[in-house]
């Protein structure tokens, strides 16, 4: 579907309508500047170079940045809480941290200039959304160390729209001041959507007949048949917003209304690139890691660092800029079931499948003896008739041929799996610690 105006070319960043020719120069005069300034500033970046034998005056071109060595979360997690800081902390201006699952939170600073240039990829990617400055956005991802909330906060107020700043959770709330305050565009998880589309309905409401035209969703990933499921649900534009707090928070990527193809890279302040898993460079096209520089941050730059999301880039279609495909998962959320490798992407394609399944779906890992097992919890729609049997014969015979496994599958009662307000927990792992 499409209810709104893609943005006029003339609305657009210069550099949006650059040639690639053009793109590539000021890139590479970027890169130049942001291999410097971690060569000099950031000790474990120094010496990652040292030892891999590169000097920032070895980067001639663009591809030279293949001989630089790659920065990991363990890299920074080392650096806790601030040596992977490249300027004195009165620069600083703000902190985030990503909480990771074990262990120490990864901290991420940045300057004024760097929240400057945040707010302009966050506007930037409002604005590919077909959003304005006559919109209202209610911002639902969570404010405080998450980058998520104030990411797009700040980016949507530097458009110039109205921004409601809800925050995560209190869902009752959440669907009162929608109600309310009638907002053009939501940001949120696409999980937490619907746990506030089922919240609607619960009250009463058709989550058509809200004033809503536009979810921007990102933080964790949805597949293209979830897309098209909210879009039928709720009478919406559904977008996908990309990034990470390394590399800066939400708005490393977007994707662009008139084309709903897979996220454009704000490729002027971040270069993508992708790697085999022997972490060799790979062409546009092949399905790898995502890798990534930042051109231009100044509190914290980071050089090829390895974001373990697994996608293949494609070239630009309504930009210059290239694009990557829907991600399929991050290489540790991808399971291993009896030797084949699946991630809980390709389940949620197949739960979809089925309309008298809700989208909410859990997976859980066990092991017998020495072999994995999968369980897929899926939920009914309604309360009442529905042939469960039915139900689990199609599902698990539609993942056996389409994935590969074999499964066992729990059809649950309407609400019986816990929702998330933020990031949706996918996958329970009972196997045995090695
Ligand atoms: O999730 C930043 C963000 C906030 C992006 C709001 C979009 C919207 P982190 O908490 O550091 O930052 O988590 C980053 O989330 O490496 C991906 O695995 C995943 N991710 C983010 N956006 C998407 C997306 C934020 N659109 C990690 N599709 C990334 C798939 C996504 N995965």
């Amino acid at each position: 579907m499409q209810t709104t105006d893609v943005p006029l070319l003339g609305e657009l960043d210069p550099i949006e309508k650059a040639s690639v020719d053009e793109l590539r120069a000021l890139q590479f005069k970027r890169m130049k500047w942001s291999l410097e300034h971690a060569y000099q500033n950031v000790a474990y970046y120094r010496a990652k170079c040292v030892d891999a034998q590169v000097h920032p005056d070895d980067l001639k071109h663009l591809d030279d940045l293949q001989k630089f060595p790659f920065t990991t979360k363990e890299d920074l997690r080392k650096a806790y809480p601030f040596d992977s800081f490249a300027v004195p902390m009165e620069e600083v201006v703000r902190v985030h941290a990503s909480s990771g699952t074990t262990g120490k939170p990864t901290v991420v600073g940045y300057t004024k200039q760097d929240l400057k240039v945040w707010a302009g990829v966050v506007a930037r990617s409002l604005r590919a959304a077909g959003v304005s400055h006559h919109d209202r956005v209610h911002v639902a991802y969570g404010y405080g160390l998450f980058t998520g909330g104030m990411g797009a906060h700040y980016g949507a107020e530097e458009l110039g729209c109205t921004v409601i700043p809800m925050s995560g959770g209190q869902t009752e709330k959440q669907v009162q001041l929608m109600r309310d305050f009638d907002p053009d565009v939501i940001m949120v998880t696409p999980s937490y959507m619907l746990v506030i589309a089922d919240e609607m309905e619960r009250q009463g409401l058709d989550p058509r007949e809200i004033k809503l035209r536009c979810g921007i969703f990102g933080a964790e990933p949805w597949t293209n048949k979830m897309r098209d499921e909210m879009e039928a649900r709720l009478g919406i534009d559904c977008l996908d917003i990309y990034g990470l707090s390394e590399v800066i928070g939400p708005g490393v990527a977007q994707e662009c209304l008139e084309t709903k193809d897979g996220p454009t890279i704000w490729e002027d302040h971040f270069y993508p690139e992708i790697v085999d898993t022997n972490f060799n460079p790979l062409t546009d096209g092949e399905m790898g890691e995502m890798v990534f520089t930042s051109l231009t941050k100044e509190a914290m730059p980071v050089i090829r660092y390895r974001t373990k999301d697994l996608t293949k880039l494609l070239p630009g279609t309504a930009r210059t800029m290239r694009r990557f495909d829907k991600i399929t998962g991050r290489s540790d959320d991808m399971m291993i079931i009896r030797g084949v490798n699946v991630f809980p992407s390709q389940i949620e394609e197949q739960v979809l499948r089925d309309e008298r399944l809700s989208p909410h779906y859990h997976l859980i890992l066990s092991r017998k003896g020495h072999m994995d097992s999968l369980a897929v919890q899926v939920e009914r729609r309604e309360d009442g008739q529905s042939n469960d049997e039915d139900i689990k014969k199609k599902l698990s015979h539609h993942i056996k041929s389409y994935i590969g496994i074999s499964t066992s599958i729990d059809v649950l009662e309407p609400g019986a799996i816990p929702r998330s307000q933020g990031k949706a927990v996918r996958v329970t792992d009972n196997r045995p610690k090695e």
